[in-house]
């Protein structure tokens, strides 16, 4: 728990964009955070991680797997691959009946034919700029299962303390960011929760796809 912490707040200082927290998630975030899992099918699921750092949701998810089911985690940094990945493979002992990959990949490369049932994403959006955030995103939208839930937090701050901690050119992109956010929300935001333990506090968000994006030609037409 120390060395998670200690190691954080080092990625935290010499990689502040991506790294985006000084501190892992709390427990109460990563119960918020899984909360859909938690009512899993029975059938086999696919899940997908993204940004694990030290492992904060990764070994909660690992406890609700079954023999079947299958685990992708995309990290960018390489130290807190590396370290996550020693975690896992002393947690795992060789156990392969779950299969767990965990990937030294940045998720905008992800391209696969794979549909997840659950995505859990711990991007620090508020420091991509809007363009990023869609492009990542919808990406999520095309590798989601229809009935796929795609869930991440983002920090409640309020408008004015967010303001002091960037610098005068940033406000404009954070503005347009946080509209984005917000009709992405509109649009597809199906619960939340507002998780206080932790730092800062958070607002846990889970998305689904629109029931139908668009009356498919064949139904108009008839
Ligand atoms: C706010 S931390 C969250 C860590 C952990 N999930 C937690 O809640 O304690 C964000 C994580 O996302 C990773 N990350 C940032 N950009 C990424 C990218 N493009 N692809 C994959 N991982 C990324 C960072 O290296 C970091 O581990």
């Amino acid at each position: 728990m120390f060395k998670d912490l200690q190691l954080f707040f080092k990625e935290f200082k010499s990689n502040f964009i991506s790294t985006g927290a000084i501190a892992p998630s709390s427990p109460q975030l990563a119960r918020a955070i899984l909360k859909p899992i938690r009512k899993r099918p029975s059938r086999p699921i696919k899940v997908l991680e993204v940004g694990p750092g030290t492992g904060a949701f990764t070994f909660e998810i690992l406890k609700l797997l079954k023999v079947g089911d299958t685990l992708h985690i995309y990290e960018l940094n390489e130290k807190l691959f590396s370290y996550l990945n020693k975690k896992i493979a002393a947690k795992l002992k060789g156990e392969h009946r779950i299969d767990v990959q965990l990937l030294h990949t940045d998720i905008r490369t992800l391209k696969s034919g794979l549909k997840y049932d659950y995505i859990i994403s711990s991007l620090p959006f508020v420091n991509f700029d809007s363009r990023i955030f869609c492009e990542i995103m919808d990406n999520y939208f095309r590798h989601l299962a229809p009935e796929g839930i795609i869930s991440y937090f983002d920090y409640i701050l309020p408008h004015r303390l967010r303001l002091q901690f960037l610098k005068p050119g940033e406000h404009q992109r954070v503005k347009r960011l946080l509209t984005t956010m917000k009709s992405y929300l509109r649009r597809h935001q199906v619960a939340y929760d507002h998780v206080w333990l932790n730092l800062p506090p958070a607002s846990a968000r889970h998305l689904k796809k629109p029931l139908y994006t668009e009356i498919p030609e064949k139904i108009k037409n008839n």
